[in-house]
């Protein structure tokens, strides 16, 4: 049997889990994209060259991963086909690449009724990406959701389109005053790009399946992150999938008995767009700076992001409620030049001190103020723009670091000071990350031979 390694992000998003599941990649025979849709952008750096993703998962660089566009994604079929030719334009190959023949389609009706409902919510916006994520989930759960496998089949496409528009329809309309779509137009827009996916769509359960059963390893790739989680995050301000380590396994064909490593994605600071409550929000110029050195705007919609400083209580929500076994730091080298930085360990609120996320009630959030502990800063210098070991770190830098370890309540497995593969620190002990695959099958050989020592049941 194989095993898995999920990587999630532990806060609001964009914390470049892309860079860390590339390098994980390496070593990866499979990676998985399993949630989300166009709304997350990852940007990978390899060699000088910038990659710049929104559905491929960032695996596609590796020659040896087969890379997977699992059940649980939504797909725009315009944004793969672009990311696709962009791709095989700058020569890397698509031989790799499956798409779920259940994966379900954004279609040009989503992105309308997107925009319209943001509209429609007037000051209670989400702030979505308006890529139509939503819509395309809310069809998904109410079983009028087109798949990748009817997109390719002219047949089931129509027969879909026959059942769905109408709804779809009556709705424009009827709620929004706005235009229909058109059958006999959509098939005729649909037809070129099916026909350029086609080739890619799969069954990717039964890949999947046979790649964990011959002992492979396998990478699991989250978009968007822990507090934007539908059920786990901050709602209503969510995106509409399970980007945590328990939404990584269903639709893929592996179990979840099949993870043996979850890793969390932290970025130094903290950062969201988009509306709803962020209690360590730096709404002066150092917020500002976070912004600026770490070029803090949306890879997908190029919004400006809000910058804080970093939200440790939501860090050990994220590690209690993915059970992290490790995390990736990254950004330590856009916090640089600070004379002091800070961390949040608690909230306060009407003079009570709130030391856990209160996940059962986010509303609690609301007039939250944060409780820092500041930590002295590190030199923008050489001690960092050229340590190629964790130790030649300024030791500011790397007390940071250890710090948000004990926080996390899980070792630092990767330490990232710079968006390029070569930028990355292992510190001492924790070994390569190819290591967390070897830990990985022997957490999931440790599991079932826990299971084996189950008393049998009597009939
Ligand atoms: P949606 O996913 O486009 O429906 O947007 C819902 C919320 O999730 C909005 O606040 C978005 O800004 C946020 N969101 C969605 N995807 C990402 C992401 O990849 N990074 C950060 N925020 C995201």
């Amino acid at each position: 049997m194989g095993a898995a390694v999920v990587v999630v992000g532990t806060h609001w998003g964009d914390e470049a889990k892309g860079k860390f599941v590339d390098l994980l990649a390496q070593d990866a025979d499979v990676v998985i994209r399993y949630g989300g849709g166009p709304n997350a952008g990852h940007t990978v750096i390899v060699g000088g060259e910038t990659y710049k993703f929104h559905l491929i998962p960032s695996g596609i660089l590796s020659p040896r991963a087969l890379c997977i566009l699992a059940d649980g994604v939504v797909v725009d079929p315009d944004v793969l086909a672009s990311e696709m030719d962009a791709l095989e334009a700058r020569g890397v190959s698509l031989d790799n690449l499956r798409i779920s023949q259940n994966a379900h389609v954004i279609l040009p009706y989503h992105q309308a009724l997107d925009a319209l409902e943001e509209r429609a919510k007037g000051e209670n916006a989400l702030g979505t990406t308006g890529r139509g994520v939503g819509p395309c989930y809310q069809d998904k759960a109410a079983r009028i959701g087109i798949r990748m496998g009817d997109l390719v089949d002219p047949h089931r496409l129509r027969a879909r389109l026959r059942a769905v528009l109408p709804l779809k329809n009556a709705l424009l309309t009827k709620l929004y005053d706005a235009d229909p779509f058109d059958e006999a137009t959509l098939l005729e827009r649909l037809s070129p790009v099916a026909d350029r996916l086609r080739p890619f769509v799969a069954d990717t359960l039964a890949l999947a399946a046979d790649a964990y059963a011959a002992g492979k390893a396998i990478v699991f790739e989250g978009a968007q992150a822990t507090m934007l989680d539908i059920d786990g995050g901050t709602y209503p301000y969510v995106t509409s999938s399970h980007p945590t380590s328990g939404g990584a396994t269903i639709g893929t064909g592996i179990p979840p008995t099949g993870i043996g490593q979850v890793i969390g994605v932290v970025k130094a600071y903290t950062t969201r767009v988009g509306a709803g409550t962020f209690p360590t929000e730096l709404l002066d110029e150092r917020g500002s700076r976070i912004r600026e050195r770490g070029h803090e705007y949306g890879t997908t919609t190029g919004r400006a992001r809000r910058c804080g400083w970093l939200d440790a209580v939501v860090l050990r929500y994220a590690a209690r409620t993915n059970g992290l076994t490790g995390i990736c730091v990254g950004h330590l080298d856009v916090l640089a030049g600070f004379e002091s930085v800070g961390i949040c360990v608690a909230y306060q609120k009407n003079g009570r001190l709130l030391r856990d996320f209160p996940a059962g009630d986010v509303t609690l959030l609301d007039g939250c103020e944060p409780v820092f502990e500041e930590l002295p800063g590190w030199p923008d210098d050489t001690s960092l723009t050229n340590a190629t070991r964790f130790e030649e770190l300024h030791p500011n830098a790397q007390a940071y670091v250890r710090r948000v370890e004990e926080l996390a309540g899980v070792p630092a497995v990767m330490v990232s000071i710079g968006p390029s593969r070569n930028q990355t620190l292992i510190p001492p002990g924790v070994g390569a990350p190819r290591a967390l695959f070897t830990a990985g099958r022997a957490a999931v050989s440790a599991q079932r031979r826990a299971a084996e020592v189950l008393p049998p049941r009597r009939s």
